[in-house]
């Protein structure tokens, strides 16, 4: 087991970089679905800091769920597994979902989400944001509606984003030099 100090902990991205990126996103949402209520479906724990600051600058009626799914075990490699833990939602029949996710890597979190809301909900639109895209990881063929930055193949940490359940609390996003 191999203990990460902060000092390991390089800039990736800065705080403000996120918050100007964020406001671009909300933007676009906010032209995309024109007034129409929406439910913002958060994935805990690691996009909880992304999709609060995403929902203050929303302007339409929105409703916010959470639900919490788990993929990485501990370590920093995806396990391909997904495993729901809590996945209550309300009636999604009918509504505008936007899922909003911290990363995706491999696509098998996306995949599995995608497939369950569409297997449980006749919804009326739904669309896929995550703040990073390490598209270079990718093995299941998907892709995010919208996301903030596309990354290279590092683990990173910050923003929501945890190793070992640590460092989600940090402001900017960095990454463990390996
Ligand atoms: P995927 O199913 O492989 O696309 O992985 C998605 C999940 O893995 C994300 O929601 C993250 O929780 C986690 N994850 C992927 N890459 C990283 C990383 O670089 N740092 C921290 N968590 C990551
Ligand atoms: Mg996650």
């Amino acid at each position: 087991m191999i203990t990460i100090t902060k000092s390991d902990i390089k800039q990736l991205i800065s705080a403000e970089s996120i918050q100007n990126r964020i406001k671009e996103l909300a933007d676009i949402i906010n032209k995309e679905y024109n007034n129409e209520e929406i439910y913002i479906i958060g994935v805990l724990k690691g996009a909880v800091m992304f999709t609060v600051d995403l929902v203050k600058n929303l302007n339409m009626p929105v409703k916010m769920e959470f639900i919490r799914l788990s993929s990485y075990g501990s370590g920093v490699t995806s396990t391909g597994q997904v495993r729901a833990v809590d996945i209550t939602l309300p009636d999604l029949n009918e509504k505008n979902v936007l899922i909003v996710e911290d990363i995706i890597d491999t696509g098998h979190t996306a995949k599995f989400l995608t497939e369950f809301i569409h297997s449980n909900f006749n919804i009326k639109s739904y669309k896929f944001i995550a703040l990073l895209d390490k598209r270079c990881k990718r093995v299941v063929d998907i892709n995010p509606d919208l996301f903030g930055f596309e990354i290279d193949d590092k683990f990173v940490v910050g923003f929501g984003l945890d190793i070992d359940e640590n460092y989600r609390n940090l402001n900017y996003i960095g990454y463990i030099e390996t």
